[in-house]
């Protein structure tokens, strides 16, 4: 049987990823898909450069629209980025009757209701395993292999350079600016990094998870969103000394109420798998019902780890592309007409415990005070911690940090609590609080 034939748009670190992987890999490529796949068409708009990573016997253009108009290709390759003329293509390729893969998460979990429901009436598939964790195949594993499964929550580190940036502040006792510098120079944080480290990529990716863990629509604009930016090093070090890492994770769970939608820093027991995922590396919990608790841990970018998820989407399509469309897996894992209308709930009926450091006046009745205001608000503290003034600001100091850890409460009586905290004189500088999650 002929290879099945791809157009590529965007020859970028993912693109030509995949021609190296398709190329060195093809034989068993070839065995697994039932015939083979080649990419023969790439559009990109620096043609010169495209084509010598592309090699001899591709067609290079500069115009993405002539590739989705080649009535030879069956199959268009979504590498942009964004959600401008990406979303156009994306579309136009549909209309065509091409099936897409695409590693476009911002667009899917901004765009995806409607992209996916140009693609069903269509009858072909959008394929996008690289949207989310790069390499690791977690949206197979959520829409297939835990398909038994009433899932609970899921919990990922789905930034690789935030990670990075939290692992060098750690390790090395940094603050967040100096390691984006370094994360910059080092090519892992991009040169506008705003997406990474205010949480806006993760969002994007656990939007994704959501949608198909609960079978719900995409809906970002639904989703809490906190970065990195405001973590100082001495949040890291107070964590580590209670038994916690401080990790960005994006959180899904379901709740009676309905489903949560979160990306925050977040403490993790130390003793955990999962707080123990350091550097770019990026790695996925997910709670079924029926399997208990499963973790799945993995290059989330880079070029090869992508254009592995990339290729195995077209693998999939490969081997499916004859299917009745019915007898597919659905987009979002659950059947289009079957799909939850359970909200998502805003932050404020969100129930988490909290970590909570307070700069405070070295002065009698101080703690009694701040441990009033919880205890009047029915917030249960955990643990306590204070180090002597002298230790904190240095000697002589007339100001400390005092380190609260609480069990769970719901957001809204906190935030009031941290209103009331905040008014006292003696408490010296804005609180910093941030959200713990046990994961057990
Ligand atoms: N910028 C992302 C990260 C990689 O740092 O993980 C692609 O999603």
């Amino acid at each position: 049987m002929k290879p099945i034939q791809v157009g590529l748009l965007g020859m970028g670190v993912v693109g030509s990823g995949t021609f190296n992987v398709l190329r060195r890999n093809q034989e068993e490529i070839k065995r697994r898909a039932g015939r083979g796949i080649e990419i023969t068409m790439v559009a990109d708009l620096d043609v010169a450069r495209a084509k010598s990573l592309a090699g001899d016997g591709v067609k290079v253009v500069n115009d993405a629209r002539a590739v989705i108009a080649n009535p030879d290709i069956d199959i268009v390759i979504e590498l942009i980025g964004g959600y401008g003329i990406a979303k156009t293509l994306v579309l136009e390729a549909i209309a065509a009757g091409k099936h897409v893969v695409t590693a476009n998460k911002a667009l899917l979990a901004v765009h995806g209701t409607e992209i996916f429901a140009a693609a069903s009436a269509k009858g072909v598939m959008v394929a996008f395993e690289a949207a989310v964790a790069g390499g690791i195949p977690i949206i197979k594993a959520l829409r297939e292999g835990l398909t038994a499964n009433s899932i609970q929550w899921i919990a990922g580190i789905i930034n690789g350079t935030t990670n990075f940036i939290l692992s060098e502040m750690r390790d090395k006792g940094l603050d967040f600016a100096v390691v984006l510098k370094q994360a910059q120079a080092l090519g892992y944080a991009e040169a506008d990094p705003t997406f990474d480290i205010e949480g806006v990529d993760a969002a994007h990716k656990a939007t994704i998870m959501s949608a198909i863990a609960f079978g719900i629509p995409v809906q970002f604009d639904k989703a809490y969103v906190e970065g990195i930016t405001k973590l100082g090093a001495a949040d890291i070090k107070y964590a580590e000394q209670l038994g916690y890492r401080i990790k960005l994770l994006g959180i899904t769970k379901r709740t009676p109420a309905g489903i949560e939608l979160r990306v925050h820093p977040s403490l993790v027991p130390t003793k955990r798998l999962i707080a123990n995922v350091e550097g770019a590396m990026n790695a996925v919990m997910v709670q079924g019902d029926a399997v208990g608790t499963t973790l799945y841990y993995g290059k989330g970018a880079g070029s090869e780890p992508t254009a592995s998820a990339v290729i195995a989407d077209l693998v999939d399509i490969t081997r499916l592309h004859t299917a009745d469309p019915l007898n597919r897996v659905p987009h979002l894992a659950f059947q289009p007409n079957a799909m939850s209308d359970l909200p998502i709930l805003p932050m404020s009926e969100v129930v988490t415990s909290y970590y909570l450091r307070l700069r405070i006046a070295d002065e009698t009745g101080v703690l009694a005070k701040v441990t009033g205001i919880l205890a009047e608000a029915g917030i249960s503290i955990d643990a306590v911690l204070q180090r002597e003034a002298d230790e904190v600001g240095g000697e002589g100091a007339t100001f400390t940090d005092l380190i609260i850890l609480t069990h769970d409460c719901v957001e809204a009586k906190m935030n009031a609590a941290l209103a009331q905290m905040q008014a006292l004189p003696t408490v010296l500088e804005p609180i910093t609080r941030i959200r713990k999650e046990e994961l057990a």
